[in-house]
């Protein structure tokens, strides 16, 4: 097991374009390029176990890969039913979302994951596409990987989804393209958005309605994709808390995908106090550009409304909670609880080693600011967590143990972080 230790530091200055591209948009890059004619074009895609396991399962469905080192082509032939295991690795949104696609593809499939992603709800999916038609299954009912899917026609549906989850959404988008009718999908919290931006750019019929989705059958197969996959605001974001508890500090942070959808944290981090401005630079399905972070003393604030806009900020959120003044509470997001680790436990265990006092919800927690002090802290197997507590470690130095996990999202972390300040590992 890895373990870094990082100093702490006493003011820095940090510009890149070099931030990891964006996870979400990578998986779905590869994924819609199976359901397109002709060759997708994809620059920037992350590098990365989660997303290159979901590029490895697009080749063994049987699209064509090439990659350059920097332009990845993926040209796709229809599914087609595999011999492999598909192996999703830590990625809950890689097997939920080849859950609606491979339901209606001809053929039988099985999806895995890592000892994790083993322990993480599938019925959210499972259930709905299930309720259309689809051939799914697997340990717990159909709850638990490894799961089965074979291929079946899926019935037009309209759900209403109790979770604001992008990844049960986008499911449903792709089993909708192939189903027999006009489908309807409402969502309680408007969730990220990706895939109705890319999918609509690549010819598919969706409107969208305030929190209302509405999604016709694919009538022809989709236009290829060409896109250059933006920045992660959601790893850009460990460098803006980096920046924001450091005196004296600046993060700018390039080419980052500014959707509204993703970056609502930055705008806590603002309501916070720290000094942020965003310049738009590009527009590709979304637009992208300059988030600029400068410190300023920070104060407490109530985190409870568009938490999936923010959910896996959270854990760095509450790195500058713990350098804010006063008692900072987050609400309605019993969402993490099921994520990479039960962040809710995970965060709060991990603040209470480095002497900050808390309070635990079932949906949420509560953040006394104070002073951080060093300690060695756990990631339990999440690349968040680990990233997390290693900025933390700006302040007041830290050891955190078990970082392979980085490797998941953001394998150019601690390069970027060793611009910061000193990282010994
Ligand atoms: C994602 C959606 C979110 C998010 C995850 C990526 C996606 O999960 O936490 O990291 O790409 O669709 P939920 O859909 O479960 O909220």
């Amino acid at each position: 097991m890895m373990r870094a230790c990082v100093e702490s530091v006493e003011s820095f200055t940090f510009k890149s374009d070099a931030i990891a591209p964006d996870k979400s948009i990578s998986h779905r890059s590869a994924m819609f390029a199976v359901l397109a004619e002709g060759e997708s074009r994809i620059e920037n895609f992350l590098r990365a176990e989660d997303t290159l396991n979901t590029l490895k399962i697009v080749g063994h469905l049987g699209a064509k890969i090439h990659d350059d080192g920097s332009v990845i082509t993926i040209t796709s032939n229809g599914i087609q039913e595999s011999s492999e295991i598909l192996d999703c690795g830590n990625s809950g949104t890689g097997m939920r979302l080849f859950c609606g696609l491979l339901s209606s593809a001809e053929g039988h499939f099985v999806l895995t994951g890592d000892e994790y992603l083993k322990r993480r709800p599938m019925k959210r999916v499972t259930q709905p596409l299930r309720n259309i038609g689809a051939k799914l299954d697997g340990r717990a009912d159909g709850d638990l990987a490894p799961l089965s899917i074979r291929g079946a026609s899926l019935k037009a549906f309209t759900y209403e989804s109790k979770i604001a989850s992008a990844q049960v959404k986008s499911a449903m988008i792709l089993a909708a393209l192939r189903s027999d009718g006009v489908c309807t999908y409402f969502e309680p919290e408007l969730s990220r958005d990706h895939t109705e931006r890319m999918l609509k750019g690549m010819g598919a019929r969706i409107e969208v309605e305030g929190l209302t989705t509405k999604i016709w059958p694919l009538e022809a197969t989709l236009s290829p994709l060409n896109i250059r996959v933006p920045a992660d605001p959601s790893s850009a974001f460990f460098f803006a808390v980096a920046a924001a508890i450091t005196p004296n500090s600046t993060a700018v942070l390039e080419g980052v995908t500014l959707n509204p959808t993703r970056i609502e944290a930055f705008k806590v981090l603002e309501r916070m106090g720290a000094d942020i401005t965003y310049t738009v630079t590009d527009e590709r399905y979304e637009p992208i550009g300059t988030i600029t972070v400068k410190s300023a003393p920070l104060k407490a604030v109530v985190v409870e409304e568009n938490i999936s806009w923010l959910i896996d900020e959270l854990p760095a959120l509450s790195i500058a909670m713990a350098c804010a003044t006063g008692k900072s509470i987050i609400k309605n997001a019993e969402e993490l609880r099921v994520k990479e680790s039960d962040r809710i436990k995970t965060v709060v265990d991990n603040l209470n080693l480095c002497g900050i006092t808390t309070e635990e919800y079932p949906d949420g927690y509560a953040v006394n600011g104070g002073i951080l002090s060093k300690a060695c802290v756990n990631s339990y197997g999440d690349h968040r967590i680990a990233m997390s507590f290693l900025v933390a470690g700006l302040r007041c130095g830290m050891e955190v143990e078990d970082i392979e996990c980085i490797n998941t999202s953001f394998p150019n972390f601690f390069d970027l972080l060793g611009q910061c300040t000193k990282v010994v590992r």
